[in-house]
């Protein structure tokens, strides 16, 4: 049995990972930002599906403090991670020519520092092997209007990551990552995105060699293959799972 924390576990692409690790018979942690909300995913968790009871932590991962009070609670309860899931993430497209420094910061904040600071904290609290997994996205590679902040912040922690696996090899700790590409999670609603360009988004994956939009569950397989023992030689790896999108 594996101790697998999720940051963002709440919804989508995270809670579909909490529960896949949850039935496989792992100890699961998942984090939220909204107590509420966490609330709600425990509960779906712990009543729906079989495994282990799942543990869930408040902690906004813009908020530093959050980040060590995460850490101390860990700490308090003796937890070793085999695997932390860096999944929490916000889409919030801009324009260039319309982006504000706010909205830039609170993007990185979000997305590049929080992992950054998560897994910097947290690399005290993990095993011998230890797996980070930090779920990028397409952006780095393909480029959309808008998203230039989003963009900027998964390049980030893509960046960082070849020295990580450097600076973090003697503790026996490798960081690798997960581009997804269209998937249908809330993401898109909080982006923004009304049902017309939603629709528009599935019309357009209709055109992919997959031919739909990706769902979880398709992102979940690469996100477990990183997280276990199955990519002990993996190194600052990406996979990239797009149903054909970036062809
Ligand atoms: N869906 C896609 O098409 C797609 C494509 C490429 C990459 N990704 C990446 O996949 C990851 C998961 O996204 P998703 O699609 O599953 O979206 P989602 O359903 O919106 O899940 C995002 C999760 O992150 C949490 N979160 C947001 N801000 C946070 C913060 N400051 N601190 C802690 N948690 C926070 C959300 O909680 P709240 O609900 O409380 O905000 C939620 O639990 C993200 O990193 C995203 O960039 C998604």
């Amino acid at each position: 049995m594996k101790q697998i924390l999720i940051t963002g576990a709440t919804s989508g692409i995270g809670y579909s990972a909490a529960k896949s690790f949850q039935q496989l018979g792992h100890q699961v942690i998942i984090t939220g930002r909204r107590p509420e909300k966490l609330d709600q995913a425990l509960h779906s968790l712990n009543t729906t599906h079989t495994g282990n009871p799942v543990q869930g932590l408040i902690c906004d991962q813009a908020v530093p403090a959050d980040i060590e009070q995460l850490s101390a609670t860990l700490t308090a309860q003796g937890t070793h991670l085999d695997a932390l899931i860096l999944n929490a993430g916000i889409f919030e497209p801009q324009p260039f020519d319309a982006m504000t420094l706010d909205a830039l910061e609170h993007t990185m904040r979000v997305n590049f520092t929080g992992p950054l600071l998560l897994a910097q904290t947290l690399s005290q609290r993990m095993k011998n092997p230890g797996s980070m997994v930090f779920v990028s996205s397409i952006v780095v590679g393909k480029a959309f209007a808008s998203t230039i902040a989003y963009s900027a912040s998964k390049a980030a922690f893509e960046g960082a990551m070849g020295a990580m696996n450097v600076e973090l090899a003697d503790k026996g700790i490798r960081v690798n990552c997960v581009r997804p590409g269209v998937t249908a999670t809330e993401i898109q609603a909080k982006s923004g995105m009304d049902n017309d360009a939603i629709a528009g988004l599935q019309q357009a994956m209709s055109q992919t060699p997959a031919g739909r939009m990706l769902e979880p569950r398709d992102i979940v397989p690469a996100i477990k293959y990183l997280a276990l023992e199955s990519s002990l030689g993996a190194r600052n790896a990406t996979v990239t799972i797009d149903g054909g999108y970036c062809l």
